[in-house]
C-alpha cells in the first residue's frame, strides 16, 4: 500500500512510524510533514487544510489511503472531497465531524442521548449568556467559544466578573474568531482527566490505550492551556470499572447515537472525560487522533494499524483482534521557549542524529525542520521524547535522560509528566 498522512506534527509522526511497521505498506507520504518527519516518509509542501491541494496530491501519488489526522481539515470536509474521489480514507466525514467542529451539537447530542456531561446552556446572545451566568451564581464557571479554537476556546472563570469578560471577548470581541458566534456555559467539574481514544467504523467502537495528557504549560498544572505538554499511558484512573462504566454510558451510546442522526462516525474518536466524585462525564469529543496522546498510545499496540484503518473504512472492525503491548509509555514534548505565547523559531536543535533521534527513545518532531542536515525548531511544540518500559517510572526516567542530551536555546519542558499518575497507585 501507499499511504498519504495529512498533517505535519508529533501525532502524524508517531502514526508515521506505526504504519513503517505495516508488511503491507510500500511507500509512506505526508503533507504537510515536517523536519523528523521527513527523514522517513516523503513529505509535500501542501497545507493540511487544502482540499482541493491534497485531492491533487493524492491522485498525483496514486495512493492507496489517505490518512487525515488535523480537526480542521476533517471539520471542512476533506474525507468527503477524498472519498468522491474514490480514495480509500481514514477520518470521519463533514457530517460526523461536526462531534469536535461545534461544541452546541455534541452537548445536545449528550443532552438528547443521556450520555453523562457537564450541565451546561448554549447561547447565540451575550447578554442573555451573561444574566444567566449571574443567576446560577456559581464559580468557577466554564465558558467554551462553539467551534475549533486550536484547543484553546475553553476559558474557566472563577468569579462574575471574569465571566462575564469571557462572554464578551468571545461573543464580541471574537478573540476566537468566528467559532465564538455561539458559546456554551457550563458547571466546572472536578476529578482527573482521562483520554481515551477509539477506533469505530460507526458499528463497534474499540478503545484504545489510555492516556493522561498535561495541558498546562507549567508543573504543577499552572500557566496557560496549551496543545499538550506530555502523556503518559496507561492512565491509572481509567480502572477496570471505570472502562466498562465508559463503554456501556459514553463509547456505545456516542456511536448509537451519531449512528441514529444520520451521522456515522468512522475513524478515531477521542473521548475527553473527567472521573467525577459522580461518575465519570465527557469534558470534550474530538473527531481525531489526540497529540500528544498517540505518541504515547499507538507504540504500544501490537496490531498492524494499516489493517485497523482499513476494517474502519469498510465497516469490518469486528473481524480484527486489536491487540495491546503491556508496557507503559512516556512523551515529554520539549517546546520553544515562550510557547503557548510568541516564540522563536529557526534554532538550531543538537542533540540529535541524522534520523533526528536520540538512543534509549523515540524522538518524534512536531515542529522542526530539517536544513543542511540539521533540525531546526519551527513550532511552539518541537518534541516529543518517547520512551517505553515495564512501569511508567521506567519509560519517565528513559524520557527524561533523553531530554538531557537534547539541547535549543531556551528549550522549555515540564519537570513533573507523570507525577499525577505515579501518585494514583
Ligand atoms: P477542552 O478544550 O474542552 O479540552 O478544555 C480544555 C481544558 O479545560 C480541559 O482539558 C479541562 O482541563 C478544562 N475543562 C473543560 N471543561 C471543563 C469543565 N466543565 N469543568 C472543569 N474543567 C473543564
Ligand atoms: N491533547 C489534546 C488534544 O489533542 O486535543
Amino acid at each position: 500500500m501507499k499511504i498519504l498522512v495529512v498533517g505535519g506534527g508529533g501525532r502524524e509522526h508517531a502514526i508515521i512510524m506505526k504504519l513503517a511497521e505495516s508488511k503491507r505498506v510500500e511507500k509512506l507520504f505526508c503533507a504537510p510533514g515536517n523536519g523528523g518527519i521527513s527523514r522517513y516518509a516523503e513529505c509535500f509542501d501542501v497545507k493540511a487544510t487544502d482540499i482541493d491541494g491534497i485531492v491533487a496530491l493524492a491522485k498525483k501519488l496514486a495512493v492507496d489511503m489517505v490518512v487525515v489526522a488535523p480537526d480542521d481539515p476533517l471539520v471542512m470536509g476533506m474525507v468527503d472531497a477524498l472519498n468522491a474521489e474514490g480514495f480509500m480514507t481514514f477520518g470521519p466525514d463533514k457530517a460526523a465531524a461536526i462531534i469536535e467542529g461545534s461544541k452546541v451539537f455534541s452537548k445536545d447530542l449528550m443532552k438528547k442521548y443521556g450520555i453523562p456531561t457537564a450541565a451546561y446552556e448554549t447561547f447565540t446572545d451575550a447578554e442573555k449568556a451573561i444574566s444567566y451566568i449571574k443567576q446560577q451564581g456559581k464559580y468557577p464557571a466554564v465558558v467554551k467559544a462553539d467551534g475549533l479554537a486550536l484547543g484553546k476556546g475553553v476559558i474557566i472563570a472563577q468569579n462574575e466578573q471574569e465571566a462575564i469578560d469571557a462572554v464578551r471577548s468571545i461573543m464580541e470581541d471574537k478573540i476566537f474568531g468566528e467559532s465564538g458566534s455561539k458559546l456554551v456555559v457550563e458547571e466546572f467539574l472536578t476529578g482527573p482527566e482521562i483520554s481515551v481514544l477509539s477506533f469505530t467504523d460507526g458499528n463497534i467502537v474499540v478503545p484504545m490505550v489510555s492516556s493522561m495528557d498535561h495541558k498546562r504549560a507549567l508543573d504543577g498544572d499552572q500557566g496557560l492551556n496549551t496543545g499538550g505538554m506530555g502523556t503518559v499511558a496507561p492512565n491509572p484512573f481509567y480502572t477496570e470499572a471505570a472502562a466498562k462504566e465508559c463503554m456501556e454510558n459514553i463509547f456505545l451510546p456516542t456511536i448509537n447515537a451519531m449512528k441514529a442522526e444520520g451521522r456515522t462516525f468512522k475513524g478515531c474518536l477521542y473521548f475527553g472525560l473527567m472521573a467525577t466524585p459522580n461518575g465519570v462525564k465527557v469534558i470534550e469529543y474530538n473527531c481525531r487522533f489526540g497529540d500528544p496522546e498517540t505518541q504515547v498510545v499507538l507504540p504500544l499496540l501490537d496490531t498492524d494499524l494499516a489493517d485497523i484503518f482499513e476494517a474502519v473504512y469498510k465497516g469490518t472492525l469486528s473481524d480484527i483482534d486489536i491487540k495491546w503491548k503491556n508496557e507503559c509509555c512516556s512523551c515529554v514534548v520539549m517546546a520553544s521557549g515562550g510557547y503557548p505565547k510568541k516564540y522563536p523559531t529557526g534554532l538550531e536543535i543538537s542533540g540529535l542524529d541524522d534520523k533526528g533521534q536520540t538512543e534509549g527513545v523515540f524522538v518524534y518532531h512536531a515542529g522542526t525542520k530539517s536544513a543542511d542536515g540539521k533540525f531546526l525548531t519551527a513550532g511552539g511544540r518541537v518534541l516529543g521524547v518517547t520512551a517505553t518500559g515495564e512501569n511508567l517510572q521506567a519509560a519517565l526516567d528513559k524520557s527524561y535522560n533523553a531530554v538531557k542530551k537534547i539541547h535549543f536555546e531556551n528549550a522549555h519542558f515540564r519537570k513533573d509528566i507523570g507525577k499525577r499518575a505515579l501518585s494514583a497507585k
